[in-house]
């Protein structure tokens, strides 16, 4: 595999971009391939095995066209599929999740703490986040709450408006979230809200999501691998199951250089 070889990151849809962006800002000589897989959004109220069979599919795809690390950027897919994609090629290629680097980030700075975490159904019913933080700091307190509108909400560009804003505070209200030190925002649609979680909070909380956090990871991996692009010219492909038109405007957004859209069906 040479080192120039993109970068392979996936998610149900334009979540993943909020992650593939941080990665380009840290790492922009690297060349990425990205694949949305918009024709089974959402992947929030599926089951963890149709999941981990979409994210075994998807990465394969990845694997084969070239991609020299696979990025599950969506927490939904790295609760359920991570473990299945690692099985499958990780002797080949290294593989990241989105919930490991912030878990340890947030195990670290808040070992103390009240910690709030806000996800999709699936996310918050594998209870991976209060896993994975108490695991390391055993006195954190972790509270969560599933809030299955918000990513379908995002995925179609419905956000900064009034109703956006009603529905993120109907959420935040809730119990479950009070007395919170930190909320984490684990679903890699929710950096697109960030502003309106923060206006609720008027910076009583801190709001933290994963993308920083996995791009040191990304680094830090393909660095200690020898494998960091010096590609002059990176390039940036981004395969959809379904091509939308908010798809199309959300990846010109986080990419406004030259790049590449393909609908690509690969359950065939
Ligand atoms: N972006 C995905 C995540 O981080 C979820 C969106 C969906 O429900 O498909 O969990």
């Amino acid at each position: 595999m040479h080192k120039n070889a993109p970068i392979g990151i996936f998610d149900s849809g334009i979540g993943g971009l909020t992650v593939a962006s941080a990665i380009h800002d840290l790492l922009p000589n690297e060349s990425i391939m990205y694949f949305g897989d918009t024709a089974h959004f959402p992947y929030g109220n599926q089951s963890p095995e149709q999941i981990a069979e979409y994210g075994l599919k998807i990465s394969r795809f990845l694997y084969q066209s070239g991609c020299k690390m696979i990025v599950i950027a969506c927490n939904t897919a790295s609760a359920h599929a991570f473990k299945g994609i690692v099985k499958d090629i990780n002797q080949e290629v290294p593989v990241i999740n989105v919930i490991d680097p912030a878990s340890a980030a947030i195990a670290d700075k808040y070992p103390n703490g009240s910690v709030g975490v806000i996800g999709t159904a699936g996310t918050i019913k594998s209870g991976i986040y209060k896993r994975r933080i108490q695991r390391l700091a055993p006195q954190a307190k972790v509270s969560s709450l599933a809030t299955p509108l918000l990513a379908p909400m995002i995925e179609e560009g419905f956000f900064n408006n009034k109703i956006s804003q009603t529905i993120i505070n109907s959420y935040l209200e809730k119990k479950s979230l009070q007395n919170i030190d930190v909320l984490i925002l684990a679903c890699t649609h929710y950096p697109l809200i960030k502003n309106e979680v923060e206006k609720y909070y008027k910076g009583n909380v801190q709001v933290v999501d994963s993308a920083y956090w996995v791009a040191l990871e990304v680094k830090s991996q393909l660095q200690s691998a020898n494998m960091l692009s010096d590609a002059k010219n990176p390039e940036f492909k981004f395969y959809v199951s379904y091509l939308t038109s908010v798809f199309e405007k959300s990846a010109k957004y986080f990419f406004p250089q030259k790049v590449e859209f393909k609908e690509m069906n690969i359950w065939k």
